[in-house]
């Protein structure tokens, strides 16, 4: 008897541990706190991360981990009410001077106005290459879902499983793509109330404190890095690298549609259309086919 239940058991359990981007959903296993550790708190349950913000400090965690190449899945659930000059953070990014990095950011607003969805991305060091958005729903009353997809063909930031934006691979035209180093998890709440709401117009209103950010089920299916043998293994096309897979290389069409969706209605901050602060010349990817 024993035996018959033990072989299924230790086929299931084989095939996980083989699997190198199974990776079950638990914050406290895989991200610890890196700074502000007195304002914040973990639960309900090991899957749940509050960052709280008050005029002490802000507070952060980061992946133990490194990865280059997958998906990782993060619900968050924003500061309610009057969140003006503070952001909350979730982002990939990897060390030193020419650093990559993958972002959201969550610039906070006065009651009731909408919150600002920024990203960014920066190759080899170089970044200013922000886009905005609106969201389509509210962000505080509930936790949702923020996934940063990446491969060696292109970044792709999703909200609610939607699209939102593209980053295509043009390394071999010269332009940062990144494919090279490993990357952390971040997330983190900040005073950003010198350019967050409205440029730094609008200052935190520190009598709506403590502000609070939720996290939950934070899942890298990822490849993990181990150095740099992870650069050719990340990005072999191999069955257990799910993400090389040729149909992860460009969004489906019915992707595609829902992106333009979001882009058309909700976007507000464009850097390729930004030709004045670029004095007319904005960066080569924007000539390029971005999706
Ligand atoms: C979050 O979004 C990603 C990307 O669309 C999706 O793969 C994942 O299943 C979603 N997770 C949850 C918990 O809905
Ligand atoms: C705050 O909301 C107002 C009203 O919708 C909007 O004009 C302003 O741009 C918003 N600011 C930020 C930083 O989101």
């Amino acid at each position: 008897m024993g035996r018959l239940f033990l072989v299924p058991i230790l086929l299931v359990f084989g095939s996980i541990l083989s699997d190198p981007s199974y990776v079950e959903a638990n914050i406290v296993k895989s991200m610890y706190i890196n700074w502000g550790s007195q304002n914040s708190a973990i639960g309900p349950g090991s899957d749940n991360l509050q960052l709280i913000l008050d005029q002490s400090s802000g507070s952060g965690a980061q992946s133990k981990r490194q990865f280059l190449f997958g998906s990782v899945e993060m619900l968050i659930k924003l500061v309610p009410g009057n969140s003006a000059g503070t952001v909350t953070a979730y982002y990939l990014s990897s060390k030193g001077d020419r650093h990559d990095e993958i972002d959201f950011e969550f610039l906070g607003n006065v009651s009731g106005q909408p919150y600002i969805i920024h990203t960014n991305i920066y190759t080899q060091g170089v970044g200013s290459r922000e886009q905005q958005f609106h969201p389509w729903f509210d962000p505080t009353n509930g936790y949702h879902n923020y996934t940063i997809h990446w491969n060696p063909t292109e970044v792709v930031w999703y909200v609610d499983s939607l699209p939102i934006r593209v980053f295509r691979n043009y390394a071999s035209e010269g332009i940062g793509y990144p494919n090279e180093q490993g990357m952390r998890v971040y997330t983190s709440i900040w005073d950003a109330d010198n350019w967050a709401t409205r440029g730094g117009l609008v200052k935190i209103d520190w009598t709506c404190a403590p502000f609070r950010a939720g996290f939950q089920s934070f899942r890298p299916r990822a490849c993990k890095w181990n150095g740099q043998v992870s650069i050719t293994q990340c990005a072999a096309q191999t069955a257990a690298n799910w993400w090389t897979s040729p149909a992860y290389s460009q969004l489906s069409y019915s992707k595609l549609g829902q992106m333009t969706w979001v882009r058309d209605n909700y976007m507000i901050y464009d850097y390729c259309k930004d030709y004045k602060r670029f004095n007319g010349q904005v960066p080569p990817e924007c000539s390029k086919p971005q999706f």
